[in-house]
């Protein structure tokens, strides 16, 4: 597997390939992230990972210092999946400069996420726009596991034309239901024990749905209570509309539950698709 670290050369290799699939990532690399390898190499014959941990979509307080960074390893995980090279720029290469660009993402990046973590999709948008112009794939794959930063990506390669396919790609979970996540080797024991339960409540609020209910408020109260009665700090469980995750029009059937909650310091997200009836 080839690793590359400047733009200059990055372009210069893959003048060479006709079709590129990348898959975008902030490394410390899971089973997740291997998944989308494994489904960027269907849609390409050259898949392309991006390491980069991006300071601008991190908020102040939040983990950009301490962010896991595990390159050798991440190296080893991607070249057993059969990813081709790994874009592993530095600061300096992907801001020479302070980036006074950016990305202005649509009001929908306030809600949700974006109500919690101000800025960050802004950050994100404006760093994938730059990997995107930077890599020039034809395919990009994101996980549904950020359900909103992949709808947001979605939007932007719409507005701005550009000529790429996004390609979702499922959760990858733990046996016990936990969706894969950097974030997870934060938790302790006990906290470990207890995560699945964000999946649990989901799972609940899909349920319901799918068998009729339509009272969203108060299963999104009731899976709201039933993790912070044991001990979690929701900061919301809700269901949205697929299409423009928010609320849903009467009758609306392609809808998501999204919840996000601090177990302790670390903070969990996980959604689940709904059809409802
Ligand atoms: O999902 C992530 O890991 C990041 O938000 C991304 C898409 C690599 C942009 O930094």
């Amino acid at each position: 597997m080839e690793i590359v670290r400047s733009i200059a050369e990055l372009r210069a290799r893959l003048g060479r390939e006709p079709r590129v699939a990348v898959v975008p990532t902030m490394g410390n690399i899971h089973e997740g992230h291997l998944s989308l390898v494994r489904i960027a190499a269907g849609h390409a014959p050259f898949v392309v990972t991006t390491i980069f941990v991006n300071r601008l979509q991190f908020m102040q307080g939040e983990d950009f210092e301490k962010y896991p960074r595990t390159f050798e390893e991440d190296c080893d995980r991607l070249a057993s999946a059969g990813n081709h090279l790994v874009f592993a720029p530095d600061e300096t290469e992907m801001y020479p400069e302070p980036q006074v660009f950016a990305v202005e993402p649509p009001p929908v990046a306030g809600k949700l996420e974006g109500r919690f973590r101000p800025g960050h999709f802004r950050g994100v948008c404006t760093v994938v726009l730059k990997l995107f112009n930077v890599v020039q794939p034809q395919v990009a794959v994101f996980g549904k596991k950020d359900y909103q930063q992949l709808s947001i990506v979605r939007h932007l390669v719409e507005q701005f034309a550009l000529p790429l396919a996004i390609v979702p790609a499922e959760t990858v979970r733990a046996p016990d239901g936990l969706a894969l996540s950097s974030r997870n080797r934060y938790l302790s024991e006990a906290q470990r024990a207890e995560a699945p339960r964000l999946n649990e409540a989901l799972r609940e609020v899909k349920r319901a749905v799918e068998s009729g209910d339509r009272n969203l408020e108060a299963l999104e109260f009731a899976a709201d209570a039933l993790l912070a009665r044991h001990g979690w700090n929701v900061d919301y469980v809700v269901v949205r509309s697929r299409r423009t995750l928010m609320q849903p029009e009467p009758g609306e059937r392609q809808l998501v539950a999204l919840g996000a909650a601090k177990l302790g310091a670390t903070r969990l997200i996980d959604n689940l698709e709904i059809l409802a009836p």
